[in-house]
Order: structure tokens, then C-alpha cells, then sequence
């Protein structure tokens, strides 16, 4: 890197709006959404979708809501045209859906771009040129009038062919590309030029893209542009201003959310920022911002998952595992303290049955919302802390253990997950468990139990064993357990109590089963906890009671 960046580089001038407005706006409706996944999205694969995989996205979009989506650059590339009249010939385009094609500013191109939509109920024509001082000097050579007439020729090459598309709705689309580093005023004069063109009326708007093309300054300054545009330009009524962000500088959502502040109507971008270099603006993630700011986006992202796996199929990309809303590991939380927070956010939820307003730590939104499930939220590495370990043991097999046997198992887990170096699932924390508590057989196994009660006292007998000794021992209390307790201590084992005794079905079913937890407290004062699962609740307090024995050392 250089060591003195300004000798390359510059700050973006700002633009001059001292009375800027955006600022104190808040969102209240969502915009227009128009996908642009089979046209920018596809333009950025190494290998472009072929007609089949696009046919597929195009209908996971529709699913999702979108009312405008833009198909493809059809004077382009022959798969491009064939898409267009597969959807148009075999009736894949809903009624209300409409279709938009990119095309520039040169008659061949037109002319087969309109070929390509014969037969179509709704169609946006979308013309782009671009306008910026480094593309009107490096790739045009033309002067700011040159690249003003260039856009205007295409306007009226467009217009002398809508007849053609007689029962088409067509409407109108131009983009001054590369408009974020173009003089706002030059953007002006060429978006005048062409809606001098097309007559735009507020009955019959014509859309204004105003596209991020590369993002050059930061989103307040986008912003501003969008504000400026509006503000200045003339017949504001007719036109439906559109946003067209990318990511290059990682800000194309902040840049699309503070456009929609400055007035914008309508938003351009791909599912999950699919797009040229570092992507286009992630339409996902706008749309799933004002949902959990209380506004339906009108869009459909109930089934996330699903969404992710059309689009990495038919794209060959792969969504990353922090991508918002739609990642891996979005809704997981690996940290003890997260996962503490979350698991008693998540019970004060489901103690006011799962309704009011969400308002769980760590968590934006309720997971449920986009297909997504709870038992993904936490999980287990050598970060976590005895809250993710019980949260996981409860969640995945019903296991809810004793406050106080968290705070004994959960060191436990933890070493074990960070001798192991990685996450752990729940089945080997179960295993982690049962290896403690549960299949603990040594130094003492209890191969029989019975017990009887009588007028509140209880005998006992039990057939043990010791380090593989067999052993009769039988003994008295208020109860089975404290019978068996005295057996035990009878038959040799050293004077305990117990402390703290729990026990809770797990499952349902004939074959139910229960699981007991139960606390000794040596004559010492150490304390240990045991637990053991039978289908019959008190022999399972019985065996718990051996396993915390094995525990002692
Ligand atoms: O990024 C861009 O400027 C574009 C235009 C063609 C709208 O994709
Ligand atoms: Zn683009």
C-alpha cells in the first residue's frame, strides 16, 4: 500500500444540499422491488445460467413476490433471446408480473431486444448509457453532448419501435449508468434529454434508474445525490426514481436505505448481493431490514433456506455463512453470555406465547420468521457455557436439567468440547452426558431393587454390586430413596444424603421413560449429582442415586 494514499487517491466531493432532508426521514412503506438476478446477477457468473436454471430462478422470484423482474440483456447472447421467448411462448410470466430487458443506446441491439418481447403482457424497456467524466473519457471519447445525444438516439430509436408491441404494456426505463460518479448536474441534463424523449406524465410514469454503478463515496453522500435528483429535476410526478446500488466499498444496503430516505421509489437488486465484482445491492436484506422494523416488505422470505438453495444451484454461488438473514450462522450463538441471554429472551418469549413485540438479546428476529429453526440458534464449541450446553440438551432431547447440575455439567462439557478443538453436535453432548451420569455402572451397579411401604416407612432390598461384587443389601426410610440410601451405606458405601431430588418424563409413548437427577452430599460436604433414566419414575430416582455414588472419588 502507499504510504501517502493521496497522492492516488481522493476524498469524493461532496454535493451541495445544505438543506438536506434525508436525514429526518423514517421509512414507513416498503419501495418497488424489481430483481435484477438474471440480468446483473447472471452478467457476473463465470458461467451464466443456462435457460433451464434461469427459468428455475425466475420462478423461485415470482414466488417470492417480485411484481418486476428484469430477465436479461436479450440482444445479448441467443440464450438470452431464447429466455425470453420460452417465458413469453410457454406462459411462465404471471399476469401481474412484469418482465424488464437491458439494452443500449444502438439500433441492432433495439431492434432485437424488441423482437424478443413480442407476445409479452407487461414489459419495462430498460436503456442504459453511461455518464460518468472517466467513461465519457476512457471507453467513449465523446463530450458530455456526444453522450447526451447517444442517449436521446436510443430513447427515440425505442419509441419509434413501441408501436410494434401492439396488446404490450410497455413502459420505460433509462439509467444513466456510472451515475454516482457523474456530475449530478450532467445527470440531470441527460435524464431531461431523454424524458424530453418518452414525455413521462404522472399517469404514465417512466422510471429513473440512478444506478451505484461502482460505489465511489460513502451512502450519506448517495444519498444526497438522490435527494439533489429530486429535487431538482424537472416534471418530479412523472418519474418513478429507482436505486441501483453495489457493494464495492461494502455499503450497498446502507447506500440503498439512505437512498429510500431521499425519496427514492423503487429498488434494484439480487437475492443474497449475487452481482458484478463484489455484488450487487442484496435486495434480502433490505427487504428483511423493514420487516423487523415492523413494515412488511412484500416480499416472501418465509422459507429462507429453500430461497438459498435455488439460487446456489441454479447460480453456482454460495451464500456465506454471515450473510444476513440467509447465513449459517446468523441466528447461532457459540459465547456462553450470548447463549444465556438468548435462552432466557427465547423462555420470556414462549412465556408470553410467542406474541407481543419481539424483543429477544442477540437475536433481530424471530428465526421462525424466515424458516429458520431454534435449535440452530445455539450451538456448542469451547466458547460456550453451561447455558448453550443445557439449552441444547433441553431443546434437541427434553433433557432439562437442574440449575445447579448446570453449573456442574457445564465445565464439564466444556472441557471435553475444548480437548476436542470444534463444535460439538447434540447427539455428542447427549453422549457427553451419558457417559457422566447416566452409563456410570462402576464402582457400584444396582442389578435389583424393591421396595415397600407401610405406614409411611419404607424397606428396601437391593441386589448390588461392588467393583464387580455381588451384594444383598436392605434398608429402611421415609421413602424409597432414603431406603435405599441406607442400604447402600449399610452395604459399605460412605455416609451421604441427598441433597436435591428431580425427575420429569422424557417423551411420550408407551415407551416412555423418565429421567431423575439427584444431588448427595458426602459427610465431607462435597456434593455430586448423579441421574439415571428408567421407564419407571422411582427406580430411575434409584439409579440416580448410584450414579452420583460412582461420581464421588
Ligand atoms: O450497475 C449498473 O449501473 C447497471 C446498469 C446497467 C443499470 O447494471
Ligand atoms: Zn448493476
Amino acid at each position: 500500500m502507499l504510504s501517502q494514499p493521496s497522492q492516488q487517491y481522493r476524498p469524493y466531493p461532496p454535493i451541495e444540499l445544505p438543506d438536506r432532508r434525508w436525514p429526518q426521514r423514517v421509512l414507513s412503506a416498503p419501495p418497488v422491488w424489481c430483481s435484477v438476478d438474471l440480468r446483473d446477477g447472471n452478467q457476473a457468473l463465470a458461467v451464466p445460467m443456462n435457460v433451464s436454471q434461469k427459468l428455475e430462478l425466475f420462478d423461485a422470484l415470482v414466488r417470492c413476490g417480485f411484481k418486476e423482474i428484469e430477465v436479461g440483456f436479450p440482444s445479448a447472447s441467443n440464450t438470452e433471446f431464447a429466455f425470453n421467448r420460452t417465458l413469453i411462448e410457454k406462459g411462465h410470466i404471471p399476469d401481474d408480473v412484469t418482465i424488464q430487458v437491458l439494452v443500449q443506446a444502438r439500433e441492432d441491439l433495439i431492434e432485437k431486444t424488441c423482437e424478443s418481447l413480442m407476445g409479452a403482457k407487461r414489459v419495462i424497456i430498460h436503456l442504459y448509457n453511461s455518464t460518468s467524466p472517466a467513461q465519457r473519457r476512457v471507453v467513449f471519447g465523446k463530450t458530455k453532448a456526444e453522450i447526451k445525444d447517444m442517449a436521446v438516439r436510443g430513447a427515440e430509436m425505442i419509441r419509434e419501435r413501441i408501436g410494434r408491441l401492439a396488446g404490450t404494456d410497455v413502459r420505460l426505463q433509462y439509467s444513466p449508468e456510472s451515475f454516482s460518479a457523474t456530475e449530478v448536474e450532467f445527470a440531470k441534463e441527460i435524464s431531461e434529454a431523454v424524458m424530453g424523449v418518452w414525455e413521462p406524465t404522472a399517469e404514465r410514469r417512466m422510471i429513473l434508474n440512478l444506478p451505484d454503478t461502482v460505489e465511489v463515496a460513502m451512502p450519506n453522500v448517495y444519498a444526497d445525490q438522490i435527494e439533489w435528483m429530486g429535487r431538482n429535476i424537472r416534471d418530479r410526478e412523472s418519474l418513478i426514481i429507482s436505486l441501483h446500488t453495489h457493494n464495492d466499498r461494502g455499503t450497498g444496503v446502507a447506500a440503498t436505505e439512505l437512498g429510500l430516505l431521499a425519496g427514492a421509489d423503487r429498488v434494484e437488486g439480487t437475492l443474497f448481493g449475487n452481482g458484478e465484482r463484489t455484488g450487487n445491492l442484496d435486495i434480502v436484506t433490505v427487504a428483511m431490514n423493514l420487516y423487523m422494523h415492523g413494515i412488511h416488505p412484500g416480499l416472501d422470505f418465509s422459507n429462507l433456506n429453500a430461497l438459498r438453495g435455488v439460487y446456489e444451484r441454479c447460480t453456482g454461488m454460495s451464500v456465506p455463512p454471515r450473510q444476513p438473514y440467509a447465513g449459517e450462522l446468523v441466528f447461532t450463538a457459540f459465547s456462553g453470555s450470548h447463549q444465556d441471554a438468548i435462552k432466557k429472551g427465547l423462555a420470556e418469549w414462549e412465556g408470553k406465547g410467542c406474541e407481543g413485540v419481539w424483543d429477544v438479546p442477540y437475536l433481530t428476529i424471530d428465526p421462525g420468521d424466515v424458516g429458520r429453526e431454534y435449535r440452530e440458534v445455539i450451538r456448542v464449541n469451547s466458547q460456550s457455557g453451561k447455558g448453550g450446553v443445557a439449552y441444547l440438551l433441553e431443546s434437541e432431547f427434553g433433557i432439562d436439567l437442574p440449575k445447579d447440575m448446570q453449573r456442574e455439567f457445564g465445565p464439564i462439557a466444556n472441557d471435553a468440547v475444548d480437548r476436542l478443538g470444534r463444535e460439538v453436535s447434540g447427539v455428542e453432548l447427549k453422549g457427553m452426558f451419558w457417559d457422566e451420569y447416566v452409563g456410570r455402572e462402576s464402582p457400584w451397579r444396582l442389578n435389583h431393587f424393591h421396595a415397600d411401604g407401610v405406614d409411611g416407612v419404607f424397606r428396601c432390598r437391593a441386589s448390588l454390586e461392588r467393583e464387580g461384587v455381588e451384594l444383598q443389601a436392605t434398608g429402611e426410610g421415609n421413602g424409597p430413596i432414603a431406603a435405599f440410601v441406607q442400604a447402600l451405606v449399610a452395604a459399605g458405601a460412605p455416609e451421604f444424603a441427598v441433597a436435591s431430588y428431580r425427575e420429569h418424563d422424557l417423551g411420550s409413548g408407551s415407551g416412555a421413560s423418565a429421567i431423575a437427577y439427584i444431588q448427595i452430599r458426602c459427610e465431607d460436604g462435597r456434593t455430586r449429582w448423579g441421574a439415571a433414566v428408567d421407564t419407571n419414575i422411582e427406580l430411575a430416582g434409584v439409579k440416580a442415586v448410584v450414579s452420583a455414588l460412582n461420581r464421588v472419588d
